[in-house]
């Protein structure tokens, strides 16, 4: 007999149980007769609940002590619509319903770890004690879901202090609410955003190398079991990383050391709260398609040392630090980046970047080019992705991935 594993929440309800596949329609006829409390309607939790073994994309993935029901993971993406840093229900719905559409891993986006490390003064913000309820509303939503709660935390650097994307992306004064930027540099981004930073003092760098092992803290305090670093993009670890924006002549800039000693540091000070039992990923621009900006062959050495360091998986991805950059746009174009550095690191890897189908995510896992994808603009079209990825690659119970609630009525 099929047996489906239904945890019921809150706790005023008998303790998670396994309940066999027929017993489910008397449930849902105890539901439909109002015999259950209406909590328990909405609180179904998944599990994994066929058999994963025929596709890579639907095998369950071990990292640390947590585990994926697939290896399907929301990618960071900033919804411009915080107040304050404060996430809310526009946050818990949209992630929700990625959730509920069946991702194994579901991360929240770029979360700044200051209010001056907002890309805009809409982003999302993990700086106050206070916000740690509002993630932690959405933190449970997403677990009681069967998705594992993810979290970006990030500093925006000089990239920061911008009006929102469909405002026009500009960097604004402080009379429109923007602020001063900071950066390794007192070099501007170019282009629309031509704020010029100022340069970071030592005493900045150590104030938000802090500020990132707080919003760590809180991140833990929420309940998030799996936390990115945000090394990518041009964002304020990124302008340390490039000789295109650092160009420091103390022990932050110059040499590769140099270069890489902002992330080793504020890696290592956040891998020492953030527990040994939970995933830290890191999400690195591994090149920056500008003559003079870094290489995959420098990014593999960090991530090496990141390894070393403790890191869990690394989230691949390129660009964003300059505004000459020549990219070769091409579908799943970063796969072979993750491939060589899953290779020659030998650690788990993941990326983004124009990967649509399912036989391409499929493919690519079952090449051991990657452990798990992420989807960004694809999941925003459709956050029943994993549900149509199912049925495309021949699940026979892709009804499953659906929760109950919609499962029974398409069945
Ligand atoms: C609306 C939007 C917001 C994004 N915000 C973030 C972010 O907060 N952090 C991040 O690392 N990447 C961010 N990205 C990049 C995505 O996470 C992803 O890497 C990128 O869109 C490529 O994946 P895709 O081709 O599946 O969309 C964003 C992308 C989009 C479309």
């Amino acid at each position: 007999m099929i047996t489906l594993a239904v945890e019921l929440w809150p706790t005023t309800v008998p303790a998670p149980q396994i309940i066999p596949k027929d017993d489910l329609r008397e449930l849902i006829r105890l539901r439909e007769n109002d015999k259950l409390p209406v909590t328990i309607e909405t609180q179904f939790q998944r599990r994994p609940l066929f058999d994963n073994t025929m596709t890579k994309l639907f095998e369950p993935l071990r990292i640390k002590d947590i585990s994926l029901r697939n290896r399907i993971a929301v990618s960071p993406m900033c919804q411009y619509s915080s107040v304050d840093g404060y996430p809310n229900d526009w946050h818990l719905v949209h992630l929700g319903s990625r959730a509920v559409g069946g991702a194994g891993l579901v991360v929240i986006e770029a979360t700044a770890v200051s209010p001056d490390g907002r890309i805009s003064p809409a982003d999302s913000g993990i700086y106050y004690e206070d916000h740690v309820e509002s993630f932690a509303k959405i933190a449970r939503f997403l677990k009681q879901h069967g998705a594992c709660a993810g979290i970006q935390i990030a500093h925006a650097g000089r990239k920061a202090s911008t009006n929102k994307p469909w405002d026009g992306n500009d960097h604004i004064g402080k009379e429109q609410g923007g602020w001063d930027t900071i950066a390794p540099s007192a070099i501007a981004f170019g282009g629309k955003l031509d704020k010029i930073p100022r340069e970071m003092t030592l005493d900045d760098i150590a104030r938000v190398q802090a500020d990132f092992v707080s919003a760590a803290k809180r991140a833990l305090a929420a309940e998030f079991e799996c936390l990115e670093i945000h090394f990518a993009h041009g964002y304020l670890a990124h302008e340390f990383y490039s000789p295109l924006s650092n160009k420091r002549t103390d022990a932050y800039g110059g040499s590769f050391k140099n270069r890489i000693r902002f992330h080793m540091e504020t890696f290592a000070a956040v891998r020492e709260v953030w527990p040994a039992r939970l995933p830290l990923l890191a999400r690195l621009s591994v090149n920056d398609w500008d003559e003079g900006g870094v290489t995959l062959e420098e990014s593999i050495e960090l991530v090496k040392q990141l390894k070393a360091a403790g890191l869990d998986m690394i989230d691949v991805s390129h660009g964003m630090v300059t505004p000459n950059e020549n990219i070769p746009w091409a579908p799943g174009m970063t796969i072979a980046f993750a491939a060589r550095i899953r290779r020659e690191v030998d650690i788990a890897t993941t990326t983004s970047w124009l990967i649509t189908h399912a036989k391409q995510a499929e493919d690519a896992l079952q090449a051991g080019k990657l452990d798990m994808v992420m989807l960004g603009r694809e999941l925003l079209r459709d956050p029943y992705w994993p549900y149509h990825a199912a049925i495309e690659l021949g699940s026979t119970a892709s009804r499953d991935i659906l929760p109950i609630q919609y499962a029974r009525a398409v069945e």
